[in-house]
């Protein structure tokens, strides 16, 4: 695009900041110049690293930032020695930011040592105002710190970091509070050739009383249907096979499109794309999942057998404080229709333990719900306090005693279920998607099935990024041991 041009004669402040992604090309141009310069000086690329933390979503915007960093010459490492370090980070629970800063501390040493290096930071947690202060107060030596909104703009930001000379005027803050803007069209790099997250919609209207998401993340808007279409099918041209259409709330995608669709209808419309296999969507929120949607799965050909549904807690007392907007029986009564519907099917789940409130009986409400669901996974948190959220101000925060014992009786019979639905397609042939080459084990490769479970068996590496058939032999837990049956 602009590379094209001759950089010296366009005058950026003639580039309306709404033309995008024009402006941001622009930019890359620009420091693609930078980033000549740099080798011919060095004699060498500048290397850049990106380390996510948190959900899906980060993992996708990740790659947003590695397409820009990529495009403009950086040598892309995994290495926190390089010369331009991102975190893109997560703030769900307070863990996570712990995690942030921690890392932190370990890079301001490396800095020390790499005069070229800069260090950025993104994603959730830098869009709460405590934590921009904190930076500025104990962390100086970052240079950039952008937000969730303005992700489109890197480009531009980057430029100001590593061209402009600042400095003099320290750390380069952009936070915006919110946005209804969705950039289309700026590069991207994929994580595997063979499968993409794509984003369906972004932000979140929902707000669970514990949670942050809507905060950081911003109004819930969708994509247009045709841009998301588009996009898959110029990633099944390039080799992609399965897709995961990401959301907080994909039941909610296209309440406000101007010709609103709903999230059923878009899926019909992505099952129609020539030479795609796979499709997966992640998350559901139990209170928003229509017929409709129960339907399009059971008939489709495409769509993996595999249903994220939120529980968080079993009790209806509970559900309410939280502003769930569903109770233990409506959830009950949703799972079984899904798998009276569609009985092979792989449904999992989130639970929080020590909610504001929650009591021993609650928690064995929860347990209730999995014994009767039987979740072939489910991700246990323990409750953490977000500031600014209803819950943090509830009264009867539960004792961190109270919580452990909580979450071990969760935990003990989610893992009980698990095992269970896992292991109940022992001796059983399935199709896998190969992921990958087994770390820990030569010569095995470790494939996925439409349920989600993991599979290892004897293969050769040319065959990630296909889908074979396997024969599950042995159940280890929560994954299986087989032998490829064809190809
Ligand atoms: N939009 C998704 C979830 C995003 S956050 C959904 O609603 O399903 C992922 C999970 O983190 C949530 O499902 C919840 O179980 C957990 N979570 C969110 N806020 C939390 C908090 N304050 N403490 C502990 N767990 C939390
Ligand atoms: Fe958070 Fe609830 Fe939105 Fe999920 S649906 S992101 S838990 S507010
Ligand atoms: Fe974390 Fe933000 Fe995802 S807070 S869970 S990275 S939406």
């Amino acid at each position: 695009m602009l590379n094209e041009f001759d950089l010296d004669k366009i005058d950026i402040s003639v580039i309306p900041p709404e033309t995008e992604p024009v402006r941001q090309y622009y930019f890359m141009a620009k420091c693609r110049e930078w980033v000549r310069g740099f080798e011919d000086k060095n004699g060498r690329s500048p290397s850049c690293c990106v380390t996510t933390f948190g959900c899906q979503m980060n993992a996708r915007d990740s790659e947003k930032l590695v397409g820009i960093l990529r495009r403009v010459g950086y040598q892309v490492t995994e290495s926190e020695d390089a010369d331009f370090v991102i975190f893109n980070t997560c703030t769900v629970r307070d863990n996570a930011n712990q995690r942030v800063y921690g890392r932190l501390g370990e890079l301001k040493s490396r800095k020390k040592r790499n005069p070229h290096m800069k260090i950025a930071l993104c994603g959730c947690m830098m869009q709460e105002t405590t934590v921009i202060e904190k930076l500025r107060s104990s962390y100086r030596f970052v240079d950039l710190v952008f937000g969730t909104h303005n992700i489109f703009k890197f480009a531009e930001l980057l430029y100001r970091c590593i061209c402009e000379n600042h400095n003099e005027q320290g750390m380069i803050v952009d936070i915006w509070e919110d946005t209804d803007k969705i950039v289309e069209d700026l590069p991207v790099e994929r994580k595997y050739p063979f499968k993409s997250g794509i984003n369906i919609m972004f932000g979140c209207n929902n707000f669970c009383s514990y949670c942050i998401v809507p905060y950081v993340r911003g109004r819930e808007r969708s994509r247009e249907p045709e841009e998301i279409l588009r996009e898959i099918r110029q990633l099944v041209a390039e080799g992609v096979v399965e897709v995961m259409l990401l959301g907080q709330n994909v039941n909610s995608y296209g309440k406000n499109l101007d010709t609103p669709m709903s999230f059923a209808r878009l899926l019909q419309e992505v099952e129609q794309i020539e030479g795609l296999e796979r499709i997966r969507f992640m998350t559901s929120h139990p209170k928003d999942l229509s017929d409709e949607l129960i339907q399009v799965m059971k008939e489709s050909k495409k769509i993996c057998r595999h249903l994220h549904l939120p529980l968080q807690s079993g009790s209806t007392r509970i559900l309410q404080l939280m502003n769930r907007r569903y109770t233990k029986e409506q959830y009950l009564a949703l799972a079984e229709k899904i798998r009276r519907e569609i009985p092979d099917i792989a449904i999992t789940t989130d639970i929080i333990v020590g909610f504001p409130g929650e009591t021993m009986e609650d928690v064995e409400e929860t347990i209730d719900v999995i014994r009767r669901v039987k979740y072939d996974n489910a991700f246990t948190f323990i409750y953490s306090k977000r500031t600014g959220t209803p819950a943090a101000a509830m009264e009867n925060q539960v004792s961190p005693d109270r919580v452990k014992e909580g979450f071990d009786r969760v935990l003990k019979v989610v893992q009980e279920t698990a095992r269970e639905q896992v292991s109940r397609y022992r001796g059983q042939q399935a199709q896998a998607l190969v992921e990958e080459v087994n770390a820990q084990e030569e010569g095995l490769l470790t494939g996925r099935l439409s349920n989600n479970t993991l599979v290892h068996f004897p293969g050769d590496a040319e065959l990630v990024g296909r889908i074979v058939t396997v024969s599950l032999d042995e159940c280890l837990g929560f994954y299986y041991m087989g032998h490829m049956v064809s190809q």
